[in-house]
């Protein structure tokens, strides 16, 4: 009897026991960790990756958007499920884009990969600990046996690999509608000067053609004028990138902007006013003008539309820069704490790939940044292109497409060339570019040796 009154008690005890256990297990499960303290050690927080991928860029002309169609084609056929969000923002050289992405990355809201120039653009992310180094892709890639020296040189910074390049531009070129230089009796090979330049442009207004040169929104301004101070010789370009420019006498400025002046004049009144670079193109493909400065991503427009180089369209170095390749080189990067690092390091090994580059260039105008790129793939323009880079004198780094000068200069080069093709003063416009080297030559972190 009194053993059945034990056994009864210790049954009662242990289903209270088991009760409590079950009611303590189950308020933590609810409302909390029953071991909180060890938490961090023990349970590694996992951070899901959504498959997906951010990607920014001011790609939006016809022939623009096409070339990165192709690539993202490329990269969708390897990795179908990954939804590939793309921001193209326009605005030519990035002017309009990169503020916007910068503060993005400085809020922690960064892309996976945004398009950004080699050389000093990557200067203030580097600056704040903004992107991470991608030594590894490089590495796994081989990227240093493929990319030229001077590529790598622009986008090494204390011994560490930033980005990887998709292409390769090159600045200093003068296009034209072949058409109307043969209706007019304008050989394009025997333009080697200015002087030349400006002869044929004369012939061309006194025939009847307004406005010889196409010029469009003001950093197309920047952009020429950017070419005809490299056409006073690679000694004052590298003076001029290295911060050393101080005096508004120096003759080979005020030259630049007299030269400046002339090409304004024979130039399209409502250039300002044009949306984009692709509409002052479009009036050389149409024929309603003869020439102009642009990078050779307006390659890519005169292709779309079926013209053949050569033919119907052709170019020439910007006079007085023959033996020169100026480079505008876009590139990709892993900014710091993206939400899908995995997708962002898919996208540059895909971008830098032989088959990426290979995809991208034809359509786009520019050459591989490999050396190992196929040349099969590239014709006309391209083709001459290819055999310059492999063999002119001197490499200068584009200011107004971020690589030759701190972004100071950039701005500064923009605005003078701005108010300048509206009003053109080459005293104040010296002054004002001399006085900004003064100002700012502390940004000058960088010594170029182009020669
Ligand atoms: C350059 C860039 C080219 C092209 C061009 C016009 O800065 O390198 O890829 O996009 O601007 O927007």
């Amino acid at each position: 009897m009194e053993h059945k009154l034990t056994r009864g008690i210790v049954a009662f005890i242990s289903v209270l026991i088991i009760v409590a256990a079950i009611a303590i297990m189950g308020y933590f499960f609810i409302f909390g960790d029953l071991f909180p303290v060890n938490k961090e050690k023990t349970e590694p927080v996992q951070k899901r990756e959504v498959n997906a991928l951010t990607l920014y860029h001011w790609w939006t002309s016809p022939g623009e958007s096409a070339a990165i169609q192709s690539l993202i084609t490329v990269f969708t056929k390897k990795y179908p499920d990954v939804a590939i969000v793309a921001a193209p923002v326009t605005g030519g050289a990035g002017f309009t884009m990169l503020p916007i992405v910068k503060t993005l990355v400085e809020n922690g809201e960064a892309p996976d990969a945004f398009q950004m120039h080699a050389g000093y653009e990557a200067k203030p992310y580097l600056d704040a600990g903004l992107l991470d180094p991608i030594d590894y892709i490089w590495g796994s890639e081989n990227l240093e046996q493929a990319i030229p020296k001077v590529i790598r040189d622009m986008l090494q910074f204390n011994g560490h690999y930033y980005a990887v390049p998709v292409d390769v531009h090159r600045v200093n070129v003068v296009w034209y509608n072949k058409k109307i230089l043969s209706a007019h009796n304008i050989n394009p090979d025997n333009i080697t000067t200015w002087d030349d330049f400006f002869a044929a442009c004369e012939k061309l207004r006194t025939a009847g053609v307004s406005y010889p040169v196409a010029l469009g929104p003001t950093w197309t301004a920047a952009h020429a004028f950017e070419q005809i101070l490299a056409s006073q010789g690679i000694e004052f370009y590298e003076d001029f990138i290295n911060g050393k420019i101080s005096s508004a006498d120096d003759q080979r400025l005020i030259k630049a902007f007299s030269t400046f002046e002339r090409y304004i004049t024979f130039a399209n009144p409502d250039h300002a006013t044009l949306r984009e670079w692709d509409v002052a193109n479009k009036r050389i493909i149409n024929g309603e003008s003869a020439f102009s400065i642009m990078g050779d991503w307006a390659n890519a427009e005169f292709k779309l539309v079926g013209m053949t180089y050569g033919n119907e369209y052709g170019s020439f170095p910007v006079p007085g820069t023959n033996n020169m390749y100026g480079l505008s080189i876009d590139t990709f990067q892993h900014p710091k704490g993206v939400s899908h690092p995995t997708n962002s390091d898919r996208w540059l090994r895909e971008v830098v790939s032989v088959e990426g580059q290979d995809t991208f260039n034809p359509i786009k105008g520019s050459i591989a940044a490999r050396s190992d790129s196929d040349v099969t793939k590239y014709e006309g323009y391209q083709r001459l292109a290819i055999a310059d880079f492999n063999s002119v004198r001197y490499m200068f780094p584009s200011i107004v497409h971020g690589s030759g000068g701190p972004s100071s200069l950039r701005l500064k080069l923009n605005e003078v060339a701005g108010i300048f093709s509206a009003d053109p003063d080459v005293s104040f416009a010296a002054g004002s570019l001399a006085d900004n080297f003064t100002k700012t030559i502390f940004e000058y972190t960088k010594t170029w040796s182009l020669r």
